[in-house]
């Protein structure tokens, strides 16, 4: 019995989905000292904050959050405010946390967010205020007894951190340097998703998966990893992300074509079209180099779904390098683009750099984008026609819908629905008004 018995929770999560899966963890941690999940942030007893500092606006979004608690945290000085993540991790954030929110009552980093019970339990103790940064990880990171958000879909970290140092990014000053959890970990874990929860896809997670397993002691490669999980048997596809360009090898485009399992998905962030900023970025490759792939993945999986995330702004960027930008997306043609404008991190090498590029150009450079893009995805629609794709057949409103493994939904009419969600192969026999139909095969 601990003072947390019957009180209620609510934890509020910006940034990626490695930080949704942490939320996923701390719902179990809270759980697990008693307490009840609730939506009402106002009048949730204890209050969690996981936050991200990738661009300033997702600062902002939750340090104005955060404010927004102030006048009821004083009405109810009982309610206990917590802020974690990678936000309070920086060295020099934008916000000074500790001084400008003295109303939050606990703030951690991301190396002690796994002992947010047992901070709990000492603020419990003698109600005072705890602000600790560390900066290595105390402990594993790993909790198999996180409560997840969706039923269809399990994350599963297989690696932690990131040593890739790209120089318009924080995360590997917020999230330390690279770890691998051991395959065996990971396979137990998958095993019990798959085989015990019904799990139909499992996402692995790390900032950058193909650096998977260097630094272990039975080394193992990111592709062999995949190949190993999918000796588990069961009616599943396994999905990851992020993969970085500059370490996916031809082993794992064989992995990805022949295993069933594994979703013909990728999800390949590019950054820039023009080689000359992708220097200045410490990527790691070219566009030669980008496209060299991109052309081995299409003639190995013609059916393969690609996304990509696109930095307009980066200091420097000419009209010429954005144009080689929008002709890469022209080029490569994908089927979902996460564009963001460049945004200053202080303490990350490019927040110094010359040629700045202000916010009005940039601004007018991410619409460009956009609208090309969608432009693309528009037209995108044909390749689908005729064509047979593995698909998960699931019923939503009353209809069998088949989802593909890049997420298109394919209505299947007159088909009765039987089972609850399993995987089937759908060929598309007609577009209309954008939306695709096809039969199950
Ligand atoms: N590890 C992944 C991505 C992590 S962050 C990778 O290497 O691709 C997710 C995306 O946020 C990045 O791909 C990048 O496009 C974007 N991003 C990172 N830092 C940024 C910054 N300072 N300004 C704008 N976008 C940024
Ligand atoms: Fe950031 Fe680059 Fe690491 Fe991705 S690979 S998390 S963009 S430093
Ligand atoms: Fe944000 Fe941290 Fe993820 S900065 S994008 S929550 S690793």
């Amino acid at each position: 019995m601990n003072s947390y018995q019957g009180k209620t929770y609510h934890v509020v999560t910006y940034g990626c989905q490695m930080n949704v899966h942490e939320s996923e963890k701390i719902r179990g941690v809270l759980s697990r000292l008693g307490m009840n999940e609730i939506d009402d942030i106002e009048s949730a007893d204890v209050v969690v904050f996981n936050t991200c500092c990738i661009r300033e606006g997702a600062e902002d979004r939750a340090y104005n959050n955060v404010m927004a608690l102030r006048p009821i945290k004083e009405k109810n000085p009982e309610k206990i405010i917590i802020l974690c993540g990678c936000m309070p991790q920086q060295k020099e954030g934008k916000y000074k946390l500790k001084e400008r929110l003295p109303f939050v009552d606990i703030i951690i980093g991301t190396h002690n967010v796994n002992q947010l019970d047992q901070y709990l339990l000492k603020y419990a103790i003698n109600r005072e205020r705890i602000y600790d940064i560390i900066e290595k990880p105390i402990g594993s990171l790993d909790n198999n007894n996180c409560i997840r958000d969706d039923k269809l879909n399990a994350y599963v970290n297989i690696i932690y951190g990131c040593n890739k140092f790209c120089t318009y990014c924080i995360v590997p000053y917020v999230r330390g340097r690279e770890k691998s959890r051991t395959a065996q970990d990971i396979y137990n874990e998958v095993k019990d998703l798959v085989q015990n929860q019904g799990y139909k896809y499992i996402t692995l997670l790390g900032q950058n998966v193909n650096s998977y397993g260097k630094d272990l002691k039975d080394k193992m490669s990111f592709s062999e990893l995949l190949t190993y999980l999918c000796t588990i048997e069961g009616d599943f596809k396994i999905k990851f992300m992020t993969s970085h360009p500059m370490d996916l090898g031809d082993d794992l485009i064989k992995v990805m074509k022949k295993e069933d399992k594994v979703a013909k998905a990728l999800h390949l962030p590019v950054q820039s079209g023009s080689s000359r900023i992708l220097a200045k970025m410490n990527r790691h490759y070219d566009i030669k180099h980008y496209m060299s792939i991109i052309k081995k993945l299409k003639h190995a999986i013609p059916n393969i779904a690609l996304s990509t995330d696109i930095i307009v702004g980066f200091p420097g960027e000419t009209e010429k390098d954005f144009n080689q930008t929008l002709k890469l997306l022209k080029k490569v043609k994908y089927d979902q683009v996460f564009a963001f404008m460049y945004s200053k991190r202080t303490g990350t090498p490019a927040a110094t750099f010359e040629g700045q590029i202000d916010d009005k150009e940039k601004n007018i450079r991410l619409n460009k984008l956009l609208r090309l893009q969608k432009l693309i995805q528009k037209d995108q629609i044909k390749k689908y026609f005729n064509k047979t794709y593995d698909c998960l057949i699931r019923h939503i409103n009353g209809v069998a819908v088949g989802i593909t493994d890049g997420g298109k939904e394919v209505y299947i009419p007159n088909y009765k629905y039987v089972n609850q969600n399993y995987f089937a192969k759908v060929k598309i026999e007609n577009i209309r008004n954008h939306k695709l139909s096809g039969v199950i095969k």
